[in-house]
């Protein structure tokens, strides 16, 4: 079964087409990174007319590059939320109009849902359970996946999310838009023991997360750099900030990963979400898998920041589990601007 999906929740416009026995045939991408950055985040306005003008070629592209058209496509995927309203809505309507006018079903899919399953778009792929570690821009959550739709939350985020404050930290110390793998790239230049900065809720003994704190320090920390005299702070002072920013959030972002393995008793980790790219975490978690007879999966650095293949992915999986209504010629559709991950799950 051929599937296209659709994804258009945030700043990238993704396409993607897999088949359910094969994985992923092709997908195609556009980031309006660059149209974002002189704002120094996004403009939901702005990203919404985006979608609008880059679906229609990229789903040219991807269907070019799958050597298909549209007569060949069995099923529409598209993310319904969570998101931005009117940028959700672009892709909503897309994808519902093309699975009417083929008369093929459309499927809504959770944004998250996507990220959690991409990591098995890797060869190899992880086998159920495992426990996973979803660290996007918007989420931070420790969760229990037994099976596609059984998802269990064991712990999250009490207030920013871990690409939250990579970003915040970032343009706490003037660094470009997306902020994550700026300051990430301007560590590799700096001493991460340089500053002590706090390691929030390291030793709170459950699986929860805060960031807030951290950015506060960072903060303090910039302001006594930059001096009274309004004077620019030292670069090499800059990126030994960066360097102690980034291992802070590493080291808690692993400790509580690991100790999820510990309580749960499962020894499969996948990470997933934009902040899956950052090098350290990723080096981390390898490094410490051996001591807990573990394995440590993450998708593809091109599938971990948004895209249209995980989207896709989800729905074939979802097909797969016999989680897909058959039904077409749906009249009505909807997008969830907020939405829980619970609601996608099997009860
Ligand atoms: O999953 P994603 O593409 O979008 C959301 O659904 O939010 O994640 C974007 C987040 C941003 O906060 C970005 O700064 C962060 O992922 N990110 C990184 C890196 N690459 C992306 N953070 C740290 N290091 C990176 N290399
Ligand atoms: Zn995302």
């Amino acid at each position: 079964m051929i599937i296209i999906g659709f994804e258009s929740s945030c700043d990238e416009t993704g396409v993607a087409v897999v088949c359910t026995e094969r994985g992923l045939l092709s997908h195609a991408l556009h980031s309006q990174v660059a149209m974002h950055r002189e704002y120094g985040g996004v403009v939901p306005e702005l990203a919404s007319r985006d979608h609008i003008r880059r679906v229609v070629p990229l789903t040219r592209e991807a269907l070019s590059r799958a050597g298909l058209d549209m007569a060949d496509v069995d099923a529409v995927a598209y993310t319904a939320g969570p998101g931005l309203a009117g940028a959700l809505l672009v892709g909503a309507s897309f994808a519902n109009a093309f699975a009417w006018g083929r008369g093929v079903p459309a499927i809504p899919i959770h944004h998250l849902e996507g990220h959690l399953l991409s990591p098995l778009l890797a060869e190899p792929a992880p086998a159920f359970p495992f426990v996973a570690l979803l660290v996007s821009g918007g989420h931070t959550q420790l969760m229990r996946v037994d099976g596609v739709g059984r998802y269990e939350l064991l712990g999250e985020t009490l207030d920013d999310a871990a690409g939250e404050a990579f970003d915040k930290s970032a343009k706490l110390m003037g660094l470009g838009y997306p902020g994550g793998p700026e300051l990430s790239r301007l560590a590799e230049r700096g001493d991460p023991g340089a500053y002590a900065l706090p390691r929030p809720m390291l030793h709170s003994g459950d699986l929860d997360f805060s960031f807030s704190g951290l950015k506060t320090a960072v903060l303090t920390r910039m302001k006594t750099l930059s001096g009274t005299d309004g004077a620019p702070p030292d670069p090499g002072a800059v990126a030994d900030l960066a360097a102690a920013t980034e291992a802070a959030i590493v080291d808690v972002l692993a400790a509580k990963s690991l100790a999820a393995l510990r309580q749960t008793g499962l020894r499969t980790l996948v990470v997933a979400g934009g902040v899956g790219a950052n090098r350290p975490l990723r080096e981390r978690l390898r490094q410490a898998m051996p001591a807990l007879h573990g394995e440590v999966f993450f998708p593809p650095l091109h599938l971990c920041t948004d895209n249209g293949a995980m989207i896709a992915w989800a729905a074939a999986l979802r097909v797969r589990a016999g989680l897909v209504e058959s039904e077409t010629g749906e009249a009505s559709f909807a997008v969830r601007p907020r939405w829980d991950l619970r609601d996608v799950c099997v009860a």
